[in-house]
């Protein structure tokens, strides 16, 4: 076996070298997955764990230039779902189901720290546990919506690279970025974050200092998705990221946390139509269907190709359950 990988494989722990080296080389692609499999279940299981998303609005008032749903896209028609919306939304994902429940949107201004807190606790009626992917807020706000219920939060770091993280956000700071991180961990929610692969002037070396802050973080959910090109927005033209790279990062990440929750992507999905299955085998154990009703999925486009678009939170919960069935593995219960 290669040497790195049976060292991460026994020790979870790789220096920046060595994991630049496991990227750079293709040929040891398979035995990284393959291995990325057997730790996953040591650690986790044959279990995936399924979260309900609801996108409950896509109005955001920051430019990430690689996001669809950036402030400057005028050609995303906007909306916010009401409070009875998203409420009726997670009633029919339980009934669908799931047991956690994902509330995602863009930085909207409109849902105060108040509405959101009674949002949340409307939601926990349902005894489910809530994720929070809301982006930025000062600490006070978290702390508000964990006092309301709300269990995790999801905040991709996107990348480590000070430099490329100014070039990529407008009017953000890596430093706030990384005050988020600490303070919900402070806070005591189970914190996720994560990168995206293939931006541009991204470097193999930067990869690896993603996956080594997130060993650093100790973070509990690490989700890791290929950057897809959006024509509505600044990087129209770059390239773009591969799912080979994607998933390679996705996989090392797995030797070097093996107990954590790695999500199969549905960017992943959007570059290979077996992408969440491939990732589900390469160290992934959760997947996120998307549970947000009728026609606002397709206005959620963070980036083109996006999978599900017509689709129903039923059927999705149907497909992926079945998809995860024909792999092996089951749909954990609880
Ligand atoms: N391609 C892939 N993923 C993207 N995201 C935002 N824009 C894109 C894109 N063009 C990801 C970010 C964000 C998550 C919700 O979606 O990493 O954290
Ligand atoms: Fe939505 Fe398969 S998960 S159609």
């Amino acid at each position: 076996m290669n040497e790195i990988i049976e060292k991460a494989k026994c020790f979870h722990k790789l220096d920046k070298e060595e994991i630049v080296s496991l990227l750079k080389n293709n040929s040891i692609n398979k035995e990284l997955f393959q291995t990325a499999d057997e730790v996953r279940r040591k650690y986790v299981g044959d279990e995936v764990h399924l979260r309900g998303l609801v996108e409950f609005s896509n109005i955001c008032k920051q430019n990430c230039l690689y996001c669809g749903l950036q402030k400057n896209n005028g050609n995303v028609e906007r909306y916010r779902l009401s409070e009875e919306e998203i409420f009726d939304f997670a009633q029919k994902a339980v009934g669908y189901g799931y047991k956690t429940l994902v509330m995602q949107s863009g930085e909207d201004g409109y849902f105060s720290t108040e509405k959101l807190v009674k949002i949340i606790k409307k939601v926990k009626t349902l005894d489910v546990a809530v994720t929070m992917s809301i982006g930025e807020c000062p600490k006070e706000d978290y702390k508000a919506f964990k006092e309301a219920g709300a269990n995790r939060f999801l905040l991709r770091i996107e990348t480590t690279d000070p430099v490329l993280y100014a070039k990529m956000h407008p009017n953000m700071s890596h430093e706030n970025r990384m005050r988020c991180l600490k303070d919900l961990q402070e806070l005591g929610y189970e914190t996720g974050t994560g990168c995206l692969v293939g931006l541009p002037e991204q470097t193999l070396e930067s990869l690896a200092d993603d996956i080594l802050f997130f060993k650093e973080l100790n973070a509990d959910m690490i989700g890791i998705g290929p950057f897809i090109p959006n024509q509505d927005t600044p990087l129209k033209d770059a390239e773009g990221g591969t799912f080979e790279l994607a998933l390679k990062v996705m996989a090392i990440t797995r030797l070097l946390l093996p107990d954590i929750n790695i999500p199969a992507t549905t960017a992943m999905e959007t570059l290979d139509p077996k992408g969440r299955l491939i990732a589900l085998q390469s160290g992934a154990n959760v997947v996120m269907p998307n549970v947000t009703e009728g026609d606002y999925r397709k206005k959620y486009l963070i980036y083109p190709g996006k999978i599900c678009l017509n689709d129903t939170p039923a059927h999705c919960r149907g497909c992926i359950t079945g998809k995860i069935s024909s792999i092996g593995r089951t749909v954990s219960k609880d």
